[in-house]
């Protein structure tokens, strides 16, 4: 089976349910899904992933979080080599820059970044927002079944 590590970080549940609906789009017979917080996950967790599925919402001054997400990004640098790998969160007033830098800063991980963008939301997802989520899910586990 495929391993698709879904790890998040969420202060107040909107990237949370972002995760669950990533987890829901990419249920798959062929795809071993696991839902994580950031605080829980390990690096082993990582190293035995093929897909892997980050979450963090827009913080400080259009930056990750910074005690938990931060240092574990950091952490990723050496590890995360060619993985499928997909970003996702939400925001409140901002244009999306946090998600442009963290994109750019997995692109120079050397992560394989598998959609074009990270994937923002509105603060909480609305029924569209909650879709795009299950979209993004489904092509994680197509992207691993396939
Ligand atoms: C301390 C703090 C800093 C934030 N900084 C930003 C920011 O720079 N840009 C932005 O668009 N939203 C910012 N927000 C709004 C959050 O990104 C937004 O509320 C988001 O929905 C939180 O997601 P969560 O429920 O997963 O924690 C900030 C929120 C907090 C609490």
């Amino acid at each position: 089976m495929k391993k698709l590590l879904i790890s998040y970080w969420s202060g107040t549940g909107n990237t949370e349910i972002m995760a669950n609906c990533i987890s829901e789009g990419a249920k798959n017979e062929e795809v071993d899904i696991l839902l994580k917080r950031v605080d829980e996950t390990s690096i082993e967790d990582i190293k035995e992933a093929d897909a892997i599925a980050l979450g963090c919402p827009s913080m400080g001054d259009e930056v990750l979080e910074e005690s938990e997400m931060e240092p574990f990004v950091e952490s990723l640098q050496n590890i995360i080599g060619k993985k499928h790998c997909v970003l996702f969160g939400s925001y409140g007033w901002g244009d999306g820059k946090w998600m442009r830098d963290w994109y750019e800063r997995m692109e120079s991980y050397n992560a394989d970044l598998i959609t074009e963008e990270g994937l923002i939301v509105n603060n909480t997802p609305d029924a569209d927002g909650e879709e795009q989520c299950k979209q993004l899910g489904k092509t994680l586990s197509d992207k691993l079944a396939g």
